[in-house]
This record gives structure tokens, C-alpha cells and sequence, in this order.
């Protein structure tokens, strides 16, 4: 049975690896890897690969960045083809990125069966591209993999038939998992040290890259704005998402930015060196949906800088706040964790580093079995 497995950015390479090592014990399965070339950057995609022992991609659609309309219908005009070559008797998305649906509707309309791993996560929140993208794939998928029961139910709210959807836990945890005791020696807390960034006394850790939160310079201030109170009490180590980079300057934010003498800007850094810096953080602020995923295992005080979260048990049992983007909802957060009032987390069920061998225990069970397959890829054409 040969999979064809698909990445596009940089989430969805977390998700894939253990996934790619779990085919190794099925010698049934032929997986093959396509990346869409969504992110594309060494620091956005190739070092990671690298640190997460990822073979190279059996096809590489390489395309790029654009507007969302662009970049959807070029993956989708680059992957047929490579079905049609193929003709795997499924296709492996993740997670919700643009390359995770322009793969899945490929694939559906050719009737080569579609496999979400990450399904059922809902915001709620229509604005979100996400959204749209974890809709529209679950709507078409043959099997849904959830990593918590809010995913289950969201998805048996939409009429998805029950037989279809496996609670099974969480592919990017299987990864951390495996990472954590080679991610402890990582040097980056030594180099912040070297440049001055950090000191003894603790630091925090920031990313943003949403839209919502990047693109609208009014949220961004606000941010900002809270950021300048928090500097004062611990420094703020900010690895910048090329979007939000490029967004400071045509904002002109980067005056603003330059004044918090304690926010420092880094690059984009690998896994491992991200999973050492959040891990030992005071508090993370964050709008990226993993992370709150991962400071609820790490029990690291996250705080969401979002008005929603698609993944509610981060604060039904981890340690994440959505507190979105008002000053002081984020300053009066931040100082609550700073004195101590914060919550212990507890780990999700299920989410335990065996996800990858649920998910392909499955698959072995409902589409290797030749009465399960579907028809030719060629017929519909
Ligand atoms: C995408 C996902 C988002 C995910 C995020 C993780 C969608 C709709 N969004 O958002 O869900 O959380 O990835 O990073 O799929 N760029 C580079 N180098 C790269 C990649 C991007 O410079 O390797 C720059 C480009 O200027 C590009 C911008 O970043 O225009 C945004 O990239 P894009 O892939 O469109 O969306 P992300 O914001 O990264």
C-alpha cells in the first residue's frame, strides 16, 4: 500500500517525523513524501528536517509563498500530477495550513482516500485561514485522527460518521517526546548568555505570527505596549517569524521595537534549540496553536495572546490562558504567574509519545485491507 505523506510548513514537520519513523516497522506500507515547499527557508523548513531525522522529500512542489488564493491553487495544480504518477491508495495531511487542504481536495476529487492527522480542532472563529482549512479537510477526509476528545465531538457535531474518527493523541508530542533529552543540550541559553540577552534570573519566551494579531498594526501596538511593562521584569526572547519581520518594517514599528531594551529579536531557531528555550522559561506568550501544546507537557505558564484557542484542553488541564491582545489583560496575567498563581498542569490522555503507532495501526487496519480501497485514481478523470 504506498501513502503518499504531505508537509508544507514549518508545524507540519514535527507531525510527519515519528509518523515516517512508525512506516519503518510496516513493511507494507510504502510511504512517500511530498513537501509543498509552503515554507521554504533553511530556518523555516531544511534545518528541520535535519534535527528531526526527516528523509529528503520524494517530490518537492517548491511553491513558495503568495496570497492565499495563489499559493493553494498552485500546490493543487502541482500535486495532481504527482497523484496521477503515484497512484497511492491514500494521502497523509496534517495539522491546518493552506497545503494541508490543497493536498486533501487533490486528492478527493482524483478518490484516492484522504487521512487527517490533527482533525477536528475548532476556534469557532471563521477569520482564521486555519479554520477554514480544518473545516473544509475534515469535511472530506476518509479517516480523522484527533489528539483530544474536543476534536471527537466536534467533529460527531458535523454529522462526520463516528466509524471514521480515532482519538489517538498527538504526533507533535510523540516528537517531543523523543527529542527532549538530546533538546536539553542544546546551547542556546549559553550563546543569550554570550550576547547579553538573558542573565540568571529568568527569562520569557514570545512568538507571533498571526494575521489577527501581525498584519494590524492597532493589535500589534497593543502588544507592544504590554511588552514594555513586562521587559521590566524579565527579559523577552523573540525568535521572528519571517511574516511578523517583515511586518515591523512596513508598519515602521521597528523605532518602537529598538526602544524595549530587554525584547530581544533572534532569528528563527531549530527544534531542538526552541524546545531548550521554552522548557526552561518562566512564562511563553504566544499565538501559535503547538505551543500551547507544548508548555502544557513542558508545564511551562503559557499565555495566549488569541481571543480563542481550537485546543481546549491546554486550559482545561495544561497551563495556557487565552488572555488576546489587551494590555492589561496581558501585563495583569503576566504578573499574576509572577507571583506565583498559576496552575500545575496535568497531561492529556492519550498523549504519551505513541500516537504515531495508534495512527498507523489504524491505517494498516482500515486501508490496507483491499475491501476498504477505493477505486483506481484513474477512473475519475
Ligand atoms: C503558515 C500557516 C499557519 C502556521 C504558520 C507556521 C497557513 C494559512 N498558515 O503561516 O497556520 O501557523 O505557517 O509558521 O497555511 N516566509 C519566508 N520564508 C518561509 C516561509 C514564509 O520568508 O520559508 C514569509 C513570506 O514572506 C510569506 C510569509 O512568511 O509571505 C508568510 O508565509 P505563509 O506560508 O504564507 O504563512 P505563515 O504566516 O507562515
Amino acid at each position: 500500500m504506498r501513502i503518499i505523506n504531505v508537509v508544507g510548513a514549518r508545524p507540519n514537520f514535527m507531525k510527519i517525523a515519528p509518523l515516517m519513523e512508525e512506516y519503518e516497522r510496516h513493511p507494507e506500507i510504502e510511504p512517500l513524501l511530498v513537501h509543498t515547499g509552503q515554507h521554504y527557508d533553511e530556518k523555516m523548513s531544511t534545518l528541520f528536517f535535519k534535527q528531526l531525522g526527516i528523509r529528503e522529500p520524494d517530490v518537492n512542489l517548491e511553491v513558495g509563498s503568495a496570497s492565499h488564493a495563489v499559493q493553494t491553487a498552485d500546490i493543487m495544480t502541482a500535486f495532481e500530477p504527482v497523484l496521477l504518477d503515484y497512484h497511492p491508495d491514500a494521502v497523509l495531511v496534517v495539522g491546518d495550513v493552506n497545503s494541508t487542504i490543497a493536498c486533501g481536495l487533490v486528492a478527493a476529487k482524483l478518490h484516492v482516500k484522504v487521512i487527517h492527522v490533527e482533525a477536528g480542532l475548532r476556534s469557532f472563529d471563521r477569520s482564521m485561514p486555519e479554520e477554514i482549512n480544518r473545516v473544509l479537510t475534515d469535511s472530506i477526509s476518509d479517516l480523522l485522527f484527533c489528539t483530544e476528545q474536543s476534536g471527537v465531538e466536534n467533529l460527531m457535531a458535523e454529522g462526520i460518521d463516528q466509524d471514521k474518527i480515532y482519538l489517538v493523541g498527538h504526533v507533535m508530542i510523540d516528537t517531543l517526546k523523543r527529542n527532549m533529552t538530546i533538546a536539553r543540550q542544546s546551547t542556546i541559553l549559553n550563546e543569550l548568555r554570550a550576547r547579553r540577552c538573558i542573565d540568571g534570573h529568568g527569562y520569557s519566551v514570545l512568538t507571533l505570527h498571526r494575521p489577527a494579531n501581525v498584519d494590524d498594526p492597532l493589535v500589534f501596538s497593543r502588544i507592544l505596549d504590554a511588552l514594555e511593562v513586562i521587559q521590566n521584569d524579565l527579559p523577552i526572547i523573540f525568535p521572528i517569524h519571517p511574516r511578523t519581520l517583515k511586518n515591523i518594517t512596513s508598519l515602521n514599528l521597528r523605532n518602537r521595537i529598538d526602544r524595549l531594551a530587554r525584547l530581544h529579536l533572534i532569528d528563527p531557531i531549530g527544534y531542538l534549540d526552541f524546545l531548550k528555550l521554552q522548557s526552561s522559561a518562566r512564562v511563553v506568550f504566544t499565538d501559535s496553536g503547538g505551543i500551547q501544546e507544548e508548555t502544557t507537557v513542558l508545564k511551562v505558564p503559557c499565555i495566549t495572546l488569541r481571543e480563542n484557542t481550537e485546543r481546549p484542553v491546554t486550559v482545561e488541564m495544561g497551563t495556557n490562558q487565552i488572555v488576546g491582545t489587551d494590555t492589561q489583560k496581558i501585563v495583569h496575567a503576566f504578573k499574576r504567574i509572577m507571583e506565583g498563581n498559576f496552575r500545575e498542569s496535568r497531561i492529556p490522555p492519550l498523549w504519551d509519545g505513541k500516537a504515531a503507532e495508534r495512527i498507523v495501526d489504524v491505517i494498516e487496519e482500515k486501508i490496507v485491507d483491499p475491501k476498504m480501497r477505493r477505486y483506481e485514481v484513474v477512473e475519475a478523470l
